[in-house]
Parts: structure tokens; C-alpha cells; sequence
């Protein structure tokens, strides 16, 4: 069995992000299990923490569970041109301490969404960047920007838009054969 984490950059209740993660993860093979991480507990990073040796308990559980994932997806809207403070913590906690990383060579995808037409493209771009320095191996193509999500979804939740899951499945499809690879090698 694969292990995928699913990481929500909101935590709003009627998150779009997180109705578009339910639809994708719907979309893997059998073989790959999904699961969506919560990360709105986490205390604010606080590197003295770390330096003490005396990290939160929300720190420690999250990094335990970190480590059962073979890669992980993210699915998140754009706050202010970037990624919502919310997400950037969760991966701030998961680099630290630097030689436990719980990112280092997990593969990576990205799906950025907005209710405008920009479609989160800045926080899908400022994500990669931290992901880089991360070491992630990362889906390049398709790059997944949503535009206009609030008409996305049917009234149970499900994507509307024969055309979108489509694309979405391309994109699963070309992560699992990242993942494959990566897992081989
Ligand atoms: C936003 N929103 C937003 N949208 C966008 O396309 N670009 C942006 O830079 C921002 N900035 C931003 C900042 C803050 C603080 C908030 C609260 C919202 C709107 C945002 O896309 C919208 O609220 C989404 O519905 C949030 O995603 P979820 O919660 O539906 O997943």
C-alpha cells in the first residue's frame, strides 16, 4: 500500500480546497490510500522549541504521522498572493529538526484554487519554491491552477465539470507514476 497525505491549506468549513482534495482523492488506485492531515492545532513554529528539545506535543504527533506517508498532495487557496499561514506552519514544523525532515524526498503535488479567475497561481508558485528548498521531487506538468471553484461543485460536494476531472485525473495519474518511480529508485 502507497500512503498519500493530504494537506488542506483552510480550515473553513465549506473550504473549497477541501471538497476539491475529497473529489481527488477518489481518483487514486486502489492501492494508494489517501488521508487527509489536520494541521489547524499546530502551534506556531517557535524554533526554541526545537533548540530545547522540548517541542509541543501537537509538533511531535504531527512529525510521527508525517513519516507513515510515501508522498504528499496539497491542495490550497491563495491568501494574499501566497499560501495561508496555516499550511506554511504545518511545513515549517515537518523541516525541523533539519535532519529529520518529514518532506526529504517525498514526492509532491500541487493544486492551487481560487473563487476568482487568478486560480491561486501565486501560492501555488510560493509552495513550489518551499518545496524545492525541501527537496520534494514535484509534479511539473499539468500544473494545476482552479479558477472560479465556487460553481465547481454539485450539491453532495462533487465536481460538476466532466472536464475538470479529467484533468484532475491526469494529474493523479502522472503523480502515482512519480511516486512509482521514486519508490524504485
Ligand atoms: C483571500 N482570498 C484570495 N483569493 C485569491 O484568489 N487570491 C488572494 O490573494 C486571496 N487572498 C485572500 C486573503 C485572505 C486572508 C482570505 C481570507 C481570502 C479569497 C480566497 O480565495 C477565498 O476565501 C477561498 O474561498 C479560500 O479557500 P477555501 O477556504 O474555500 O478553501
Amino acid at each position: 500500500m502507497t500512503k498519500i497525505a493530504v494537506l488542506v491549506g483552510s480550515l473553513r468549513k465549506e473550504s473549497f480546497s477541501k471538497k476539491i482534495a475529497k473529489n481527488v482523492m477518489s481518483l487514486f488506485p486502489n492501492e494508494f490510500e489517501t488521508e487527509i492531515i489536520p494541521i489547524g492545532d499546530l502551534p506556531l513554529y517557535n524554533q526554541d522549541f526545537d533548540d530545547e528539545g522540548n517541542p509541543p506535543q501537537q509538533w511531535k504527533v504531527f512529525r510521527e504521522k508525517m513519516k507513515e506517508f510515501d508522498a504528499v498532495l496539497f491542495v490550497t487557496p491563495e491568501y494574499n498572493r501566497s499560501i495561508p499561514g496555516v499550511l506554511k506552519n504545518a511545513i515549517d514544523i515537518g523541516s525541523r529538526p533539519k535532519p529529520d525532515s518529514v518532506w526529504n524526498n517525498k514526492p509532491a503535488a500541487i493544486i492551487s484554487n481560487s473563487p476568482g479567475n487568478l486560480s491561486g497561481f501565486g501560492a501555488n508558485h510560493h509552495l513550489r519554491q518551499s518545496i524545492m528548498c525541501l527537496n520534494m521531487p514535484v509534479v511539473q506538468q499539468p500544473e494545476a491552477y482552479l479558477a472560479n471553484v465556487a460553481a465547481l461543485f454539485d450539491d453532495d460536494g462533487k465536481i460538476n465539470n466532466d472536464g475538470t476531472v479529467q484533468f484532475l485525473q491526469l494529474l493523479v495519474d502522472t503523480f502515482v507514476k512519480l511516486i512509482t518511480t521514486c519508490k524504485a529508485n
